[in-house]
Parts: C-alpha cells; sequence; structure tokens
C-alpha cells in the first residue's frame, strides 16, 4: 500500500566529497543506470560547490538536486552561509536538514533544525529533516522518547500541508558511517514511532502521506529487507551514494520494494 500513498524517495547524501569535475563524472555514470527507476524519486545532496555543476549535469533527467545545509534567514550578516533564495534560484529542490554530523560537530540544533525547515519550506525547498537516537540513549532504551521529542521540535509550527513535502530521515547516530546497519525490524520499528508521532500531532491522513527514509550504512546489500518494510519508504544514503553501482542498486531495490 505505501507506494499508493506516497513518494518512495532514494537521496545520497554525498557530505564533503567531490570537487566539480568528479561530481559531473559520478553523476554521468549514475545517470543511464536509474532513467528506469519509474516512480521512483532519486535525489543527489551534494556540496554547495557542485550545485551548479550537478543541475545542469542532471537537466532533463529524473535525478533531483539537493543541498547538504540552509541557512534560516533570508539574507544579512551570516559568513559563510547559504540561504534558501541561494539555492531555489539555483534549481535546488531539495535540502538535507539537522544531519546528526552538523548536530555533532556544528552545534545544530532542534531550534535550529526547526528554524531551518520553516525557512526551507518557505522557499519552496523540500526539506530532508534527519532524526536518530545516539547508541547510548538506544542503550538506555530512550530511543521513542528522543524520536519523538525531535519531531515534535523540528517540525513545530509546520502545517499540515507543509509537512507532506517534508521528508524525515531516520538515521540511528550509531549506524552512521560505521558499517553497523540497524535491523530491518529497527528501521521499521522506529519509522512506523515516526509516523505515529505525525499522526498525533497532524490527522492520520497526513502522517500516511509523509514519506520517511532509513539511514545509516544502508547499501547494496541490505537495501532490499530496509526497502520492503511497510514504514520504510526511501533511503539517505552516504557511502553508498558515491559508488554508481551500489546506488543504482538501492534505486532499483525501491523500485521493486
Ligand atoms: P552512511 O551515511 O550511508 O555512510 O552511513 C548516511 C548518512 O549520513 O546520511
Amino acid at each position: 500500500m505505501k507506494k499508493t500513498v506516497r513518494k518512495a524517495i532514494i537521496a545520497g547524501n554525498w557530505k564533503m566529497n567531490k570537487t566539480r569535475p568528479e561530481a559531473k563524472a559520478l553523476l554521468e555514470e549514475i545517470k543511464p543506470l536509474v532513467a528506469n527507476a519509474g516512480e521512483v524519486e532519486v535525489v543527489a545532496c551534494v556540496p554547495f560547490t557542485n550545485l551548479e555543476t550537478a543541475i545542469a549535469a542532471t537537466e532533463g533527467t529524473n535525478i533531483k538536486i539537493g543541498a547538504e545545509n540552509v541557512h534560516f534567514e533570508k539574507s544579512g550578516a551570516y559568513t559563510g552561509e547559504i540561504s534558501a533564495d541561494m539555492l531555489t534560484e539555483l534549481g535546488v529542490e531539495y535540502v538535507v536538514i539537522g544531519h546528526s554530523e552538523r548536530r555533532q560537530y556544528f552545534g545544530e540544533t532542534d531550534e535550529t533544525v526547526n528554524k531551518r525547515t520553516k525557512a526551507a519550506l518557505a522557499a519552496g525547498l523540500k526539506p530532508i529533516v534527519c532524526v536518530g537516537e545516539l547508541l547510548w540513549e538506544r542503550e538506555c532504551n530512550i530511543t521513542e522518547e528522543v524520536i519523538s521529542r525531535q519531531i515534535k521540535l523540528d517540525l513545530y509550527d509546520v502545517s499540515a500541508e507543509d509537512v507532506k513535502k517534508t521528508v524525515i530521515a531516520y538515521e540511528p547516530v550509531w549506524a552512521i558511517g560505521t558499517g553497523k546497519t540497524a535491523t530491518a525490524d529497527q528501521a521499521e520499528e522506529v519509522c512506523a514511532l515516526i509516523r505515529s508521532t505525525l499522526a498525533k500531532l497532524y490527522d492520520e491522513a497526513t502522517a500516511q502521506a509523509v514519506t520517511i527514509q532509513y539511514g545509516g550504512s544502508m547499501n547494496a546489500a541490505n537495501c532490499a529487507e530496509l526497502l520492503s518494510k511497510e514504514n520504510v519508504d526511501g533511503g539517505l544514503i552516504g557511502g553508498a551514494s558515491l559508488k554508481a553501482n551500489d546506488f543504482n542498486t538501492i534505486v532499483h531495490a525501491a523500485v521493486n520494494g
């Protein structure tokens, strides 16, 4: 039933990788592979410096381009930051917000994630809002509290209409870049919890319309099982998105999933 009510989205998160020529080369490799992805939305979230190159390289294809962060103010004295309008003007469609690496290394909080999400939506970008528990929090058995708190704070004051344009990425922090993947059942459990939290905050129909991704060491070998789960509608892919064949395998697992 999931594909009939919401979009499957496979998004690469390239992180701080690839120069412009390298970005172009990778996209040229990916393009023909994913051309027959049908209903599955294929997204590449790339460093700011690669956005223009990536948009030009994917023009007329089924690949959408996303950024990896956005500032919440429209303009002003924010040295080193990029606004939502700067992204939409380039033709960017998606933006990753609140990735755990930003929370961990750059002081991102639920409050700034919320501000960035609202700024992105106001500018017409589709935010990919990342949530996830630390290993310590999972061991203390508070995953449910952590995730529902993040969802409530990150989406504070976001309308039902806007939340339908928002993608939620469940990324257990202990699984990112570690090679340790959540089991498909663990991923499903938390993605279902996210959906039930959305149903409480909005309503059941709105919750059913939101795409929820799993991220954290998703790869060519484990993607099919993860994506077969009812509440896992897609993936946010780090390491494996830098390898055209692996990324393509994940995209096609979503086509079949
Ligand atoms: P990974 O990264 O696939 O390399 O674990 C996922 C992410 O950070 O989005």
